[in-house]
This record gives C-alpha cells, structure tokens and sequence, in this order.
C-alpha cells in the first residue's frame, strides 16, 4: 500500500458517488467503503504489512481519506432528505406525487345519463336561455296573469323586465314557435327560485323537460315512455304510480312516482317510509299552450314532462343538504 493506491481509491469512490441517484444506492455506497469490511478497514489492516516508518504516514492518509469519504456521504445524505424542492439531488427511488384524477360532478354525470337514455328513446337534445321573457316562461305555458308562480316571492326578475326561468318548460314553446311537428326533444339545464336557501331548496336547480308533439299522441305513449326510462335508469324492477295534478301547461296532469330504489318499496327513512319517491311532473300539453305557438290544436296533440335531477340525486348519494352540490367541496366532489 502506498500514496498511489490511497488516491486511486479516493478516485474510484468519487466517480461512484456521481452516480449515485438514490438513497439506497448511497447506502451500499457507504457500506462498501465505510463498512466494517469495507475498503477502508481493508486498507487499515494492511497497515501492520507496513516497515515502522511508512506506518506513520499511512495511517495519517487513511485517517483522512476516511474523514473525507464520510463527509462526501454526509453530504450526499442531506441532500437526499432535504425537502424535495430544495434538493440538488434527484432521488429516484422516492415514491412519486399521486396525481389527483379529476371527474365530472354528480350532476353532470347524472344529466349526461338520463339525456342518454332519451337520446336512445328517439329524444333530440334542445336548450334554451337561463334569461327568459315572462311570455316563454309563463304567458305561452297558459298561466293567468294573476297565477301565484309569477309572484316576486318565487320568480327572479332581471332589470330589462326579464325573469330567471323558474323551470324548463319555456323550452317547449320556444322550441316549438321555431319547430314543426313532428317533434321529439328533452332539454336540460339550470333554473331558478327566488326560496329561502336551506338544507332542501337552493335558489337554483336542475331539471330536464321533455316535449312529444305529433298526431295521435296519447297519455298512453306518455306512460309508456316514462316507464321506459325509469326502468333504464332505476333498474328494471322499479314501479311507477301516476298521481293527478295540476299545471296550467298540460291538462290533465299528473306527478310521477318511482317506488323507492333504496328499500324497494319496503319503507325507509329516505322515502319516510311510504315506499314512493316523487320524481316529476307531467300531463298532455294543453291544446291553450299549442295554440300560443299557431300549432292546429285538431290535428296534432303532445305530451310533455319535468323531471328534477337534485332530489333524485340527493336520495341516491344519500345527501340530506343540496347546498354541497353547489358549493365545489374538493373533499365531497372527489369522491364521484
Ligand atoms: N314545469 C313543471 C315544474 O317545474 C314540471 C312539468 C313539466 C310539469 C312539464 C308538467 C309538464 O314543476
């Protein structure tokens, strides 16, 4: 052992460090110079092959070429476990940063299904404007003047004299004053009640309206078709009851409901154990409502339906607050 093979250590161990990219590299590294049978220690136990004279000096190079070589892996050490931004190494044996996937909100994904399933019945898909006049929101759909819905307490007016629509069936008219019949379409989309906000209504929802005109439409097309998509979209083994009801718009009305999908009819807390769920209103369109957009009431007759998505989506996830589909929680909206 001389001053030759001590600095042709020191240069192997420099050029094996540069390419030492982990912390488990390192480690062998270290153990392989530094260890108890390491190089080093090797070299140390050599020393007594040395004449007295040479022993001195060696042992003085040893010791420092030990000091540096623990000081280069100290070094390499701190760097490793420094904060991940701060290091001057890249450490690829670090498990990488999850990446967090984004997702359609519930909504959405709720909307997109159902238009899917009435795309696949024959529905086009139509839209209107969330900023609609008092004449496709109400006057067209048949409301007297003096009807409780046009009241400032439910309705949203904007300063031009419009409204916020208070529901989707403006997008019966409007589409049909631009539309010949035959004519088959939902439309989805947002609209607004002027309510106190509250665990069970926000001053804004969703909902989807659907709109058959042609000759010789019946309530029996009407039920079937609501039937259809109940078992497409609850599952086969749902039924379906038809209450009566009134809306100016269809006469006769009715509201729909689904036997609970949660208990099957049995009785639970989301249903308040009555077994049913009311999922939308419906009727034949009201010839008055035909009329305001120049269709011939004798010859060609409709049915039409509103559905709301958030009640139905929040018995589903079992959310007993609508306000936290609206709010963009990260925390709840990752979950979908
Ligand atoms: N527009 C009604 C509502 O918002 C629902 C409905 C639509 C009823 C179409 C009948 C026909 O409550």
């Amino acid at each position: 052992m001389n001053k030759a093979t001590i600095s042709e250590i020191r240069k192997q161990f420099d050029k094996t460090l540069e390419e030492v990219h982990d912390a488990a590299a390192l480690e062998a590294l270290k153990y392989r110079y530094l260890g108890r049978k390491g190089k080093i220690a090797d070299l140390f136990s050599r020393i007594r092959d040395l004449s007295s004279e040479s022993r001195k000096e060696a042992g003085e190079l040893l010791n420092r070429l030990k000091a540096d070589l623990s000081a280069a892996i100290d070094a390499r050490t701190a760097a490793f476990s420094a904060p991940r931004e701060q290091r001057s190494y890249i450490d690829y044996s670090m498990p990488g940063y999850a990446m967090h996937r984004g997702s359609r909100h519930p909504l959405t994904q709720a909307v997109d299904d159902m238009l899917n399933i009435f795309q696949r019945l024959g529905f086009d898909i139509a839209y209107g404007p969330e900023v609609e006049t008092d004449w496709f929101n109400f006057e067209s759909l048949n409301f007297p003047p003096d009807h409780p819905a046009r009241d400032m307490q439910d309705t949203f007016y904007t300063e031009g004299g419009g409204v916020l629509r208070t529901h989707t069936s403006p997008v019966q008219t409007r589409y049909m004053s631009t539309h010949e019949p035959p004519l088959r379409i939902v439309a989805p989309g947002r609209v607004f009640r002027n309510e106190a906000i509250s665990a069970r209504s926000y001053c804004l929802f969703h909902q989807i309206e659907g709109l058959y005109v042609d000759e010789g439409i019946t309530f029996a097309d009407l039920k079937g078709t609501i039937e259809r998509f109940c078992r497409l979209y609850y599952g086969k083994d749902v039924k379906i009851k038809f209450r009566g009801s009134y809306f100016p718009f269809t006469e006769p009305s009715a509201e729909i409901d689904v036997s609970c999908f949660l208990c099957g009819g049995k009785g639970c807390p989301v249903c308040k154990q009555s077994g049913w769920l009311e999922i939308m209103g419906c009727g034949m369109v009201d010839p008055n409502v035909l009329k305001a957009v120049n269709y011939d009431t004798e010859r060609f007759s409709g049915y039409a339906f509103g559905l709301g998505i958030e009640r139905m989506l929040m018995m589903r996830l079992g959310i007993n607050d609508i306000r936290i589909l609206f709010e963009n929680d990260v925390e709840f909206l990752k979950q979908f």
